[in-house]
């Protein structure tokens, strides 16, 4: 169970795994997510399910970098087998033929966004695709969401590959031109998705956002992803992670995903520090 069975570097700091799991993959539905944890004492950390085989019984997850248990999670390898895996968790993305739609997604988001975008394009929508990092050696997926998008626009910070600027920089620009859009989907860095938000609201563009808020249980009870969405208390791991993004407040959001940053950052230095010994 749990059995990595394949590992492969898609970028600097940023791998895709294929996991078995047959209960996950013939139940997952594309919006869906699990909560892994590397070992026995470890932390519970959430990550999208981009892709599922319910054949094989195998899911693949994609993740980057960022901090300790992603890191421990990078250094397993083939035939390793990750602790626990709990899923599918969230409600699956509302996906149906909306007609023009356009996916904004920055950084490891473009993962999380895959399987939206596929479903969407199976369901028949026309999809145009920002996709934003900070530098050409972070962009991820490019060649899968180009096959999937009547246009793909590419953008990075520093000017390194594509348009250089930020995805809402895009954004913007081409909503000036062309603002017939029926639906927008956005996921990456809070900022970006508050950006978007912001910029759709204008033209009156419905707008979902995939909320990456700190996730412990993802079963509703410890209310560690607590959200206000519309002046209402929520729960992003049972009622999201998919959201109305002009109802979001993305303050809140901002302030509790940065809440464990100094005992984050900790834990990250006192591990490389014991492995380094
Ligand atoms: P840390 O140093 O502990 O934390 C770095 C930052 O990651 C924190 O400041 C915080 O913003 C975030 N974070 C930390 N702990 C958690 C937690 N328990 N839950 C959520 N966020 C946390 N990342 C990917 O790379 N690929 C994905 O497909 C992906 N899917 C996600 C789906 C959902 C529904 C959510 C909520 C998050 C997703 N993330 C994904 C983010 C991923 O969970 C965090 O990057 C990871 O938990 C960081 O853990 P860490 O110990 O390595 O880093
Ligand atoms: Fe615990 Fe959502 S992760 S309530
Ligand atoms: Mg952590």
């Amino acid at each position: 169970m749990n059995k990595i069975l394949s590992k492969e570097k898609l970028a600097e700091d940023i791998y895709r795994f294929i996991v078995e799991n047959k209960d996950v993959a013939s139940a997952w539905k594309p919006g869906q997510f699990i909560i892994l944890r590397v070992h026995e004492k470890g932390e519970r950390i959430p990550l999208t399910i981009v892709n599922a085989d319910a054949n094989k019984g195998t899911i693949d997850i994609v993740f980057q970098v960022v901090g300790k248990t992603t890191l421990l999670l990078s250094e397993l390898n083939e035939g390793d087998s990750i602790l626990d895996v709990a899923g599918p968790l969230g409600k699956p993305s509302d996906i149906k033929r909306y007609g023009k739609c356009l996916i904004i997604a920055g950084g490891v988001g473009v993962a999380v966004a895959y399987p939206v975008l596929k479903e969407l394009r199976e369901k028949g929508n026309e999809i145009i695709s920002i996709i934003g990092a900070r530098d050409k050696s972070l962009l991820i997926l490019t060649d899968e969401i180009k096959k999937l998008s009547k246009e793909l626009i590419l953008v990075t910070d520093n000017g390194s590959f594509g348009k250089k600027g930020f995805a809402t920089d895009a954004l913007s620009e081409l909503l000036s031109k062309d603002n017939k859009f029926d639906y927008v989907y956005t996921v990456g860095p809070v900022i970006m998705m508050k950006k978007v938000s912001g910029i759709t609201k204008e033209y009156n563009i419905e707008t979902v956002a995939s909320l990456n808020t700190i996730m412990i249980d993802g079963t509703g009870m410890c209310g560690g992803c607590r959200i206000i969405v519309n002046g209402e208390e929520k729960f992003a791991c049972v009622h999201g992670p998919e959201f109305n993004a002009h109802k979001v407040n993305f303050n809140l959001l901002e302030q509790r995903i940065n809440m464990f940053k100094e005992k984050e950052c900790q834990a990250l230095k006192y591990y490389e520090k014991r492995k380094s010994e």
